[in-house]
């Protein structure tokens, strides 16, 4: 290019430039023009500063030079419009800010109860040494049943006790049978589907959703929580258990708990034990527990004269009612701001 061409040129974009910040009258108009004349990606000035290369290159000095004023005119420009948009009210923002105005409350959300619960469970049996372990909500039937030590023709595995999934599109799959899947109806699963993947030692709880088609009354749900425990490793005793589920239960509850084992039956444990506090006067059972029957061991494929453990399974609403003096399990999934808000 020739110099007289680009000297032309740079005059030309300094007197447009300034023109353009001259009538931009707020910040929404500066930011327009500053863009479209020294953006630094298509701005104008970028394009004609390209161009010096193409001048010879004994006319690059005098090209230079004007550039160089040509830059700071421009920018003087620009720092004068800033200097004035930001004293005027941005007529793209909407109508004036009346900073006398009293604020809007920015209304925070909070976590249910039960979810609050969850992680205060989860802090105390971290403290006691158990990791946090989770699986699915539907599950097989191996996991939910066979592993469990629960055979085909257990009564727990009925219909009418179970959610299972109908699976019509899958016609080789029957609905109950094997290859069946359903809504688990217990953490219990959890169990297997640690011990499936890791070897001993193992000390974890894990806290989830389990379904149960029971009729909605104050004490029941068909959907509710549950807090399953599971420590295996050599020599692991039943006062074990119960000193980890009443170090537990003092936490939780706080003060002196005493804690109760009334004989019982689970099919994956032996013994089994079901599990009561006395808090404030009462005994209330709060869930499951046993021994980890040796079938179950062998399932997982652990060796069961070399390995024991324990398993407890803790009903959470039960625990978070009684903490806080909810009488009605329907309160925590009704949904009403007036009881949620409450926690
Ligand atoms: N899974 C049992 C239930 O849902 C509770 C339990 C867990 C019992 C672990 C023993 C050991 O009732």
């Amino acid at each position: 290019m020739e110099l007289a061409a680009f000297l032309t040129n740079l005059e030309r974009l300094a007197v447009e430039a300034e023109q353009a910040f001259q009538t931009a009258n707020d910040a929404v108009a500066v930011e327009n023009a500053r863009v479209q004349y020294v953006g630094a990606r298509s701005g104008q000035m970028k394009s004609l500063q390209k161009e010096m290369g193409s001048l010879a290159a004994l006319d690059r000095p005098a090209g230079g030079k004007k550039l160089n004023e040509v830059k700071q005119r421009i920018q003087s420009a620009l720092d004068g419009a800033v200097a004035r948009a930001s004293t005027q009210p941005t007529a793209a923002l909407g109508p004036k800010l009346d900073p006398t105005l009293p604020g809007r409350r920015i209304r925070l959300g909070h976590l249910h109860p039960i979810t609050q619960t969850i992680e205060h469970l989860k802090q105390i049996m971290g403290r006691l040494g158990f990791g946090v372990a989770e699986g699915p909500e539907v599950e097989d039937t191996w996991h939910n049943f066979v592993a469990l030590n629960i055979p085909e023709d257990h009564p727990a595995r009925d219909p009418l006790d179970n959610f299972y999934l109908s699976v019509a599109e899958q016609t080789a799959i029957d609905n109950v049978g094997a290859n069946a899947r359903l809504l688990r109806s217990q953490t219990s699963t959890v169990q297997i589907r640690v011990m499936e993947s890791t070897a001993p030692p193992i000390r974890i709880i894990s806290l989830g959703r389990v379904y149960r088609p029971d009729e909605a009354d104050a004490t029941h749900f068909p959907m509710f929580h549950q807090m399953e425990g599971l420590w295996i490793d050599r020599h692991v005793t039943m006062a074990q258990l119960k000193s980890v589920l009443r170090m537990f239960a003092t936490n939780y509850l706080g003060g002196d708990v005493s804690i109760r084992f009334r004989p019982s039956f689970f099919p994956f444990t032996e013994p089994s034990v079901e599990v009561d506090f006395l808090w404030n006067g009462n005994w209330i059972e709060f869930g499951g527990a046993g021994m980890v029957d040796p079938n179950v061991l062998s399932a997982v494929g652990y060796d069961s004269e070399q390995v024991t453990g324990f398993a407890f399974g803790l009903g959470v609403e039960r625990l978070c009612m009684r903490r806080h003096g909810v009488l009605d399990i329907r309160d925590l999934y009704r949904n009403d701001l007036r009881f949620l808000q409450q926690f």
